[in-house]
């Protein structure tokens, strides 16, 4: 059983959630992720550690509450205890020297991507975060992102907050600058989005790595539910992934992969108590 040690409100529907998983915190890297269950018999949620403390013991998870599951994630007391807590599973972050590195975050992804921008800078990478979001309050961790980054730019859809727009937009800018251009991009976030990156930097030649969040059951490559198409091949996101040349996935097969249980889980709603 795994304690909540505390569950702040980060965004609208978005939690941080600081949980006691001792063994997780010691052997993590940037990148990994958990499988976590509610209670017995509970539906399993993959969730990127965000963050790690290996005094305290502790793990970060960032929570966007859209499902039953989540909701139900969301909804524990600080006190209480998970039933479950699967992990570290996925391949970690292969972090190498690049040079410039932007690092764009759409909604939930900033907080799946900060891991992975806060050890960019010690193998030797300068990076330039973008944050999109549709509004202010969806824009997440533009401070602890600004500690490493040299420089943070925000795009909101309306414009209340950054500049109007997208963040490829912003990204765009960067890439037409000589002295800004990257060498790289880590794009984390809706399928669209992370699409659109790869579009973007596909004629330069820019490396871009891209994060995927297919359905996982098991998460041990065992139940195929995560498998996503990347360069003509069947990869498991779970034992493969959850990183892959963005240039290489094919983004219509896992947008359809994605919305199959959008009807069923929309009927499980309709269930909850007000
Ligand atoms: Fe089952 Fe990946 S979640 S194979």
């Amino acid at each position: 059983m795994f304690e909540v040690l505390s569950n702040d409100i980060l965004a609208p529907n978005v939690h941080r959630m600081v949980i006691r998983a001792p063994r997780i915190a010691r052997v993590r890297k940037p990148g990994q992720f958990v499988i976590v269950r509610v209670e017995e018999g509970g539906e399993r949620i993959p969730l990127t550690i965000g963050d790690a403390d290996i005094a305290k013991g502790t793990i970060t998870l960032f929570i966007q509450a859209v499902g039953l599951t989540s909701l139900k994630l969301v909804g524990t007391p600080v006190g209480n205890h998970l039933r479950d807590v699967a992990g570290p599973l996925g391949q970690p972050t292969h972090i190498r020297k690049w040079g410039r590195v932007v690092c764009i975050g759409g909604g939930l992804g900033t907080a799946v991507l900060y891991p992975m921008a806060r050890a960019l800078p010690a193998a030797g990478n300068e990076v330039t975060t973008i944050i999109g979001g549709r509004s202010a309050p969806f824009i997440i961790l533009e401070q602890e992102l600004s500690v490493f980054s040299r420089q943070v730019l925000v795009t909101t859809e309306d414009g209340s907050l950054g500049r109007k727009g997208f963040v490829t937009d912003a990204l765009r800018e960067l890439i037409d600058d000589p002295q800004r251009c990257p060498q790289a991009v880590i794009a984390i976030g809706p399928v669209p989005m992370m699409r659109a990156v790869a579009e973007l930097t596909r004629p330069y030649g820019i490396e871009t790595i891209v994060s995927l969040n297919p359905i996982m059951i098991d998460g041990t490559g065992m139940c195929g539910g995560c498998r996503v198409v990347v360069g003509g091949e069947t990869r498991f996101a779970c034992v493969d992934g959850p990183e892959f040349d963005g240039h290489l996935v094919d983004f219509d097969l896992l947008s359809n992969r994605l919305a199959m249980y959008r009807e069923d889980e929309c009927r499980m709603l309709e269930q909850l108590p007000d």
